[in-house]
């Protein structure tokens, strides 16, 4: 059974327009995948594509007007969709965690790191101020911290950006998570403290045997650091499976135009290599195929009828001319 199973997801914001009509973006639709323990996905798609709100949607952190409408999130067995929010509440913090981007704003500034390292603990779990402050070193020092007690003692304005990214993950380490979902945890960082930012935390999957979902742009971080591949386009997924057959032979054009337009470690999406044209406006999807308006290869059904194909275990594709066009790449994308 996987640790974390996402069975059709879909996430709207429901809102009324001056004259008091209701509307609806389809912000996620549909949206399927699974985790296991020990493994780490990827999550990637340009700006707008879904990707924050699909961990926020999984964490129960959706503020209104978003709204889950259809769909269920099982977490080692449980329905978080049918779970109150004071039991999500829980589980977040403790066996599921979050860290985010931007750590300057997710650290307190008037706190020290050590306090709100205990804090964290203190919240999930009946411990002595002791035990919380042992444990908090001890993270300190499994993130790559050097000198965690003087650490400790630290203000987060005394942290380098690296550091304090550090202290993050230290933070969402803090109560033995299960699943450790990244959203762009390295952005903002320079390329060598990105690396070892990220080295450290493949390492702690397998240490601590956990699950991690890292939200990106970057196709490099998922070729190097990600077992499994989630392209999101508009709210969907649009292909998905292991890194190394996505990239080796991608059958969405999506996917394809992806890899083939960015160099090795650029980014995609905003700021970097661009799919041509404008993402769909989720108040008014395109019929058919979400990704039509912008495919070259798109043709009448693709106007008519959503896709849905399976191309293989483990490897979904929705495409409506995925295996041509797969056969087509196959050995040409490195
Ligand atoms: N209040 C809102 N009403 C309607 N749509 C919204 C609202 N807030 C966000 N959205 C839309 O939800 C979609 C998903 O946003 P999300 O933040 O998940 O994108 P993302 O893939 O994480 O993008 P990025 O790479 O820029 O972080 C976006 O297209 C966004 O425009
Ligand atoms: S279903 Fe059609 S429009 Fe959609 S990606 Fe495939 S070829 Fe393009
Ligand atoms: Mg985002």
């Amino acid at each position: 059974m996987s640790l974390l199973k996402v069975e059709g997801l879909s996430t709207h914001f429901i809102s009324r327009d001056i004259d008091n009509r209701m509307r609806v973006a389809k912000a996620l639709s549909g949206v399927s995948f699974a985790l296991d323990t020990g493994r780490v996905l990827g999550i990637i798609g340009e700006t707008g594509a879904g990707k924050s709100l699909t961990a926020q949607s999984i964490c129960g952190l959706l503020k209104p007007p978003a709204r889950i409408v259809g769909g269920r999130v099982t977490f080692d067995g449980q329905d978080l969709t049918a779970m109150s929010p004071e039991a999500l509440n829980r589980l977040r913090g403790a066996q599921i965690a979050l860290v985010v981007q931007n750590p300057r704003t997710s650290l307190d500034p008037l706190s020290r790191v050590g306090d709100q390292l205990v804090r964290i603990h203190q919240a999930h779990g009946r411990h002595s101020q002791a035990a919380s402050r042992k444990r908090a070193l001890e993270m300190l020092a499994a993130v790559g911290i050097p000198d965690p007690e003087g650490r400790a003692k630290a203000w987060p304005h005394e942290l380098s950006g690296g550091m304090a990214q550090r202290v993050l993950i230290a933070m969402a380490l803090m109560n033995g998570p299960r699943l450790l979902i990244a959203d762009e945890p390295t952005t903002g960082l320079d390329v060598t403290v990105q690396a070892q930012i990220l080295d450290l935390m493949r390492d702690l999957v397998q240490r601590f045997g956990m699950a991690m979902m890292i939200i990106t742009h970057d196709l490099g971080v998922v070729a190097h650091y990600c077992d499994e591949v989630a392209v999101m386009f508009a709210g969907t997924i649009v292909e998905s499976g292991p890194v190394r057959t996505i990239f080796g032979a991608p059958g969405h054009p999506y996917t394809q135009a992806l890899i083939a337009a960015t160099p090795e470690r650029k980014r995609i999406g905003g700021g970097g290599a661009q799919i041509g044209g404008e993402p769909p406006d989720l108040y008014n999807l395109p019929s058919g195929c979400p990704v039509r308006l912008r495919c070259a290869h798109a043709t009448e059904v693709c106007a008519t009828t959503p896709p849905e194909r399976a191309m293989a275990p483990g490897h979904m594709v929705r495409c409506h001319h995925a295996g041509a066009l797969r056969d087509r790449t196959r050995g040409s994308v490195a």
